[in-house]
């Protein structure tokens, strides 16, 4: 597998750990913006995983297998799962942030490599998931000023 393509990997299983990362925080967090925080993290899981399933697609078009179950999942993510379900919403939109900010960073060196092997399509799917991460991480941040 090139080096793209174990990146894409990485990519998918951050982002199906924080799928589920995210229904924690959506069930969990308890304070007087729970409802924002709780249709704000609704949202964010729905992208995830459409996110994560496209990244999965793009190995498949490459001639490659997506990582596909929990246990690949977990070996080949650097995003930490949440072991505690106590949340105020501050804490969640830190913890968001952070999470957003490493999949932007991560994402970001791998679109970098497409672009410089001139794979258009693998630069315009990160692309779209970098465009709209930037674009919560601003909200997020705005939202917890
Ligand atoms: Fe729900």
């Amino acid at each position: 597998m090139n080096n793209i393509n174990k990146r894409l990997a990485i990519h998918t299983a951050d982002m199906a750990v924080l799928y589920i990362k995210l229904h924690n925080f959506h069930w969990h967090v308890k304070g007087l913006q729970f409802k924002l925080i709780h249709e704000l993290t609704e949202g964010y899981y729905e992208e995830m995983a459409e996110a994560y399933d496209a990244v999965a697609e793009r190995m498949l078009q490459l001639g490659e297998q997506a990582p596909a179950s929990m246990k690949e999942f977990l070996e080949l993510s650097n995003i930490k799962e949440e072991y505690t379900k106590n949340f105020t919403p501050a804490d969640v939109l830190e913890k968001v942030i952070s999470d957003f900010e490493y999949l932007v960073k991560e994402l970001q060196i791998t679109r970098t490599e497409a672009a410089d092997a001139n794979d258009s399509t693998t630069d315009s799917i990160l692309t779209g998931i970098i465009e709209n991460l930037e674009k919560q991480i601003w909200i997020l941040k705005y939202t917890n000023a």
